[in-house]
């Protein structure tokens, strides 16, 4: 979702303001621009599409000084657009933001009243008129900003400039990120550590309802009631260089294959190797929990959903899952002994943050399984169980889905212990298949040879079902949600014993359906469906064990063929074929497979 940079520097800042976009663009955008202050005057370029567009445009029409502000930007209020895209100014003031200004319909009436012309369709765009505003009614810089983001209503991040204040840089967060970054002689704005990585890794974590004015050597933060507050400056571990596809055509292809390092770096934060036992933070507060709420969106929401088949089979502990911006509306009845717990890659989703917070507020315990330390899930939740998977790039989500699988399989097992429903030798045989998650997903990487010949008939398909049952109906979902994501391909994901109470009348000669069923308990069930697609004509594509390919070899028109292993890490080795057909699908069809057309890393929106 959009990206902000800003620099306040003592040498120029175009260049750099680009390249602070270009480590930004993973979040996905449809535009994107800066502004900076050029011998006392604001100069402003934006394009449409990708960051090279605005490259040559400021070939084209060169720009620079040493305070400026940069955006990448999704588009939310008017369409990818020149004109919509940030930074917005007026009145000598230039903006640029990220989330969604709910009020700003009345106060762009308000100022069109008094006046004010506006050129753009964004809610953005008020926010630039309402500091003019109070400029123009006498207030200093620093009072007219306060003035004006207490006005605001909704969700941001914001960074602005003006022409009469050459050396500051203005910044203020509700509900989405902000980070100062510092060195000796320069301060820095940025959506995330990772976009100020290249110049420095001594940052400061905005907190909620805060905003602050830089300078090269000064760092100002307020309340909004204009209250000074110091926070604390950390230093970050996001590394500059992440950027780097290394040997690979896209990052999500190099991301399906560090899953085995995710995984492993994983496992190693939640269990012991050599003492085969889990950390003892894993086993706290199980005891007292009854019920367990699930809270999460897209890819996270489907490995909370996988979580869902351990906590109950192992832990015995009632289990709800629901998508985040489902949750908190549908007035959700909270108990004394419930404990919730959300998964996110980024830690920002808004929806996800909503629900925590919702739960919150009705005292009930919150843990958060996050991958990025110090984004908001992590800071709201009164526990955080880290996944490891390193930063991610491809929107679509890979390495960090199989970790989030990781680290909420040891928690169950964790709970499993706590709770007394298992012996010790069955924990001890959990561990033991954990343990075997990186070795197991190094082994199914190596079948890429078969998915790639699969993915040539699926590049052709217009409509793909998916189906699973048990623990792999959730993964089912995000196997067809990933083919979506990338490939632009219709595709739905079942419970393959709901096959028969609807979708089953989509299927016609040639439908490709994926089949996800390594052996278990419900495998003869799972191949009774095979063979009904089967009959009617369906292309079954079965990703199984040996001990499955074996049963069905009659049933399917093709098999992906996965390592036999444990039942516990059975999903996290089959997401594997998942994402590599939806992967070598989208390459043929050419599309844009790290940055997909409509699609953001991070949605910082309801
Ligand atoms: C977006 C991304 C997905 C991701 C989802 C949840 O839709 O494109 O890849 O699964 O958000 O994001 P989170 O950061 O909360 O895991």
């Amino acid at each position: 979702m959009c990206g902000i940079i800003g620099i306040a520097g003592t040498t120029e800042t175009s260049e750099r303001l680009i390249d602070g976009l270009k480590r930004l663009e993973y979040r996905g955008y449809d535009s994107a621009g800066i502004a900076v202050l050029q011998e006392g005057e604001l100069q402003r370029r934006r394009a449409q599409g990708k960051i090279r567009n605005l490259e040559s445009v400021v070939r084209d029409e060169p720009c620079d000084g040493p305070l400026g502000i940069a955006h990448t930007r999704w588009a939310t209020h008017g369409k990818p657009s020149t004109s919509n895209a940030h930074p917005h100014a007026f009145g000598g003031v230039a903006i640029v933001h990220n989330g969604i200004i709910e009020n700003f319909r009345e106060l762009r009436e308000e100022l069109a009243q008094k006046g004010h012309n506006f050129e753009s369709e964004t809610d953005s765009e008020v926010i630039a008129h309402v500091i003019a505003y109070y400029l123009g009614k006498g207030l200093a810089m620093k009072e007219a900003f306060r003035e004006a983001v207490n006005r605001l209503r909704g969700a941001y991040a914001v960074a602005a400039i003006s022409k009469d204040n050459p050396d500051q840089l203005y910044g203020a967060r509700r509900g989405s990120p902000l980070v100062i970054g510092r060195t000796e002689t320069e301060s820095f704005l940025g959506s995330d550590a990772i976009a100020l990585a290249e110049w420095t890794r001594r940052v400061i974590y905005l907190e909620e309802d805060d905003w602050c004015m830089v300078t090269p050597t000064e760092v100002e933060i307020y309340t909004m009631d204009g209250k000074r507050v110091e926070r604390p400056e950390q230093v970050s571990n996001a590394t500059p260089g992440f950027a780097d596809k290394g040997e690979y055509r896209h990052f999500m292809e190099k991301e399906i294959y560090e899953q085995p390092d995710a995984v492993g770096r994983t496992l190693s934060n939640y269990i012991d190797p050599v003492e085969r036992r889990f950390h003892s933070a894993n086993l706290d507060g199980w005891k007292s929990t009854s019920r367990l709420l699930g809270s999460a969106c897209g890819t996270a929401f489907y490995a909370a959903a996988t979580s869902k088949y351990w906590f109950e089979r192992y832990a015995r502990l009632p289990v709800e899952v629901d998508i985040a911006s489902e949750f908190r509306y549908r007035s959700p009845v909270l108990l004394d002994s419930d404990r919730a717990f959300f998964v996110s890659q980024s830690g920002e989703t808004a929806d996800t943050l909503a629900a925590l917070r919702y739960c919150k507020a009705s005292n009930v315990p919150t843990v958060a399984v996050v991958n990025v330390p110090e984004s908001s899930i992590d800071r709201d939740a009164d526990t955080t169980l880290f996944t490891y998977a390193g930063t991610e790039i491809g929107v679509a989500s890979t390495k960090a889905f199989t970790a989030q699988l990781t680290a909420l399989a040891c928690v169950a097992a964790g709970a499993a212990q706590a709770r007394d429903e298992l012996s010790a030798n069955e924990i001890g045989d959990l561990i033991d298949g954990l343990l075997e998650a990186p070795r197991m997903l190094n082994e199914a990487l190596e079948k890429v040879s078969d998915v790639e010949e699969i993915a040539r008939s699926l590049s052709k398909a217009s409509d793909v079902l998916y189906l699973g049952r048990g623990q792999f109906y959730p993964l089912a979902m995000e196997g067809a949600l990933k083919l979506k994501e990338i490939s632009y391909i219709h595709a739905e994901g079942y419970a393959a014993g709901e096959l028969k109470h609807g979708p089953i009348a989509l299927i016609e000669e040639g439908t490709p359906v994926v089949v996800i069923a390594p052996y278990d308990e419900l495998f003869e069930k799972t191949i009774s469906n095979v063979q009904e697609v089967a009959a009617r004509g369906a292309e079954v594509i079965l990703i199984t064990d040996r001990k499955g390919a074996k049963l069905a070899v009659d049933d399917a028109s093709a098999i992906i063929e996965i390592p036999e292993c444990h039942p516990v890490i059975q999903p996290i080795v089959a997401a594997v074929p998942i994402q590599q057909l939806a992967y070598y699908t989208a390459v043929l069809k050419g599309t844009d497979v790290d940055q997909p057309r409509n699609l953001a890393k991070s949605v910082t929106v309801e």
